[in-house]
């Protein structure tokens, strides 16, 4: 008999970005976007949530220090003190929390697989997040 248990870890990242959509013509970027068009940053906080049995001998559900190492070098290492709109992965996508979310869920996933990898949370502030689950992303 094995249960299941969720194991968070936390990371952060600095990073500035626009919200900005190439093809559309200024006027209307600054009409949908308002203030968000602006150049600006934020410290992000990311909550990186993966799922499994237990394992009996270590008692762990993933090697934590493994975890580390692979999200500091899939996302922290990428996304630290970058300008998000430079990044491949924005460049048909606006860089919202939203949108960094399903990025950062996309680059982890192929890492750690859809199975173990249950939730990505990025808290844009302390007063905003998105979470993007493993049973909606396809
Ligand atoms: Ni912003």
């Amino acid at each position: 008999m094995s249960a299941t248990a969720y194991s968070t870890r936390r990371f952060s990242f600095a990073a500035g970005h626009k919200y900005w959509v190439e093809s559309w013509p200024a006027a209307e970027n600054e009409r949908v976007f308002g203030r968000l068009t602006v150049p600006h940053g934020h410290n992000y906080t990311v909550d990186v949530t993966v799922r499994g049995p237990i394992d009996e001998r270590t008692g762990m559900v993933i090697d934590l220090s493994e975890l580390k190492r692979i999200v500091g070098e899939t996302v922290v290492d990428r996304f630290d003190h970058a300008d998000l709109n430079a990044d491949a992965l924005f460049r048909n996508r606006v860089p919202t929390t939203e949108n960094i979310a399903l990025v950062i869920w996309d680059l982890l996933a192929a890492k750690l697989g859809s199975e173990r990898l249950w939730q990505v949370r990025v808290f844009e502030d302390p007063t905003l997040y998105v979470d993007v689950r493993a049973e909606d992303a396809v």
